[in-house]
């Protein structure tokens, strides 16, 4: 008859459990399969390594930062034990480290199992916060990751998961709550993010459109420019047209941009605890200067924006860029580069991401955008795109920024406390 207990909320449950002794949960283990998303691989998932579980395993590309990543839930706050299911069929170890929602946590080191069909789980102790968490294992070598079947989650003994939350507490962040002090949240991007130019409709950028989805205490400022690389943005107007003999743009003098110069200052920049969002990788892309970012450059300057802000105690995030409108069939799809730089940058940094690129063109499906007739001056695709397809009317960007926003809340950024 204590099956049939009606109970309202995880203290009354808790409260109970303690009372009759019989609703406490045994410990509980949860499989991720790498190959299920949300979970995320860098590299292919692959299925010609028999032994695996599930439909098939992550192989990395064979660089540093190429991660596998995994979105676990716990059911409290506290420590739980992370079982990695892997194969690594050379005789090096692969060793990687474990981030926990941005943050380094502890290294594994993926020894060799002997064959590539040799699976074997290695065990790690992480402390996770309650709800969502990222897992993400991000090899520290060029070899990459060993081949990555699964992760299991094993969380204490405790009350089971209530099925009937209580109400969230009724405090709000404000400017008088300490715990979510005023701070800004600075935008690093392109035309994608930048505010509209001046007595222009279209392009709106989605970091015109951010600021609704928080309280008072959050200032966003807004310094995306369009037509820009990471490398422009940073160093306007001295990155030359000309190419040097490794294939990047020479910079000269090499001077940081005046945007870039005032978000460093010690009284009119970044400060601690503010945010900083970085979105390039569309113009990057170009094949000639100045525009032109090469993978490892493009790497290097996303950890030299970061480590800008963390050296001001600010939080950097990464986003990987946002996508355009491109149909296969009725399936809209991906169109952007730079994602496995982003990737790797955040690895080596310790910076979370935020897959833009992904949760834009799901966007896009959720929405039904495929197929449709290219014309982008109507209907629901012109409603959000300019005609093009690439820039966003106000209502697309803030669909976007709405997608950005939903990120922070379900990847726990603790940006997240801010939102509305
Ligand atoms: C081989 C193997 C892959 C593995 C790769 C590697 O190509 O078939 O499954 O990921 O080696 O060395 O990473
Ligand atoms: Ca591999």
């Amino acid at each position: 008859m204590k099956r049939h207990l009606i109970i309202a909320c995880a203290a009354a449950l808790a409260a109970a459990a303690t009372v009759v002794g019989a609703n406490i949960a045994a410990a509980a283990t949860t499989r991720y399969e790498a190959e299920t998303a949300p979970a995320v691989c860098t590299g292919t998932i692959d299925s010609n390594h028999t032994g695996f579980s599930g439909s098939g395993f992550c192989n990395g590309t064979n660089a540093i930062g190429a991660a596998a990543q995994f979105t676990v839930t716990a059911s409290a706050a506290g420590s739980a034990t992370l079982g990695v299911r892997y194969a690594n069929g050379t005789t090096t170890a692969r060793p990687a480290d474990v981030l926990v929602n941005g943050t380094r946590v502890a290294g594994a080191s993926f020894d060799g199992t002997g064959a590539w069909t040799t699976w074997v789980t290695t065990t790690l102790t992480v402390t996770l916060a309650s709800g969502s968490n990222i897992i993400r294992l991000s090899p520290t070598t060029a070899d990459g990751l060993a081949n990555v079947d699964y992760v299991e989650l094993t969380t204490a003994a405790g009350p089971t998961p209530d099925p009937t939350p209580c109400a969230p507490p009724t405090t709000s962040p404000s400017p008088s709550n300490p715990s979510t002090p005023p701070i800004t949240v600075w935008l690093a991007g392109d035309s994608t993010v930048a505010n509209p130019a001046s007595g222009t409709t279209c392009p709106v950028g989605w970091g015109n459109q951010f600021a609704q989805y928080f309280t008072g205490s959050v200032t966003v400022k807004n310094n995306a420019v369009a037509g820009r690389s990471i490398q422009t943005w940073l160093y306007d107007p001295n990155v030359t047209t000309t190419t040097d003999s490794s294939g990047e743009c020479v910079i000269s003098p090499a001077t940081y941009s005046t945007r870039w110069q005032a978000m460093l200052d010690a009284t009119t920049g970044m400060k601690s605890g503010d945010y900083l969002l970085i979105q390039f990788g569309i113009n990057d892309g170009t094949s000639t200067c100045p525009r032109h970012v090469g993978s490892a450059r493009y790497q290097q300057l996303l950890g030299v924006m970061a480590s800008a802000a963390k050296a001001r105690g600010a939080h950097p995030v990464f986003l990987t860029p946002v996508a355009a409108i491109t149909c296969s069939g009725s399936t809209a799809v991906g169109n952007r580069g730079f994602l496995t730089e982003t990737n790797a940058a955040a690895g080596a940094n310790g910076v979370p991401v935020i897959d833009l690129h992904r949760l834009s063109y799901t966007l896009y499906n959720t929405l039904a955008f495929c197929p449709n007739n290219g014309d982008y001056t109507s209907g629901p695709v012109g409603a959000f795109f300019c005609d093009d397809h690439t820039h966003f009317e106000a209502a697309g960007a803030k669909q976007i920024a709405g997608v950005v926003a939903s990120a922070l809340r379900n990847q726990q950024i603790p940006l997240a406390a801010y939102l509305k």
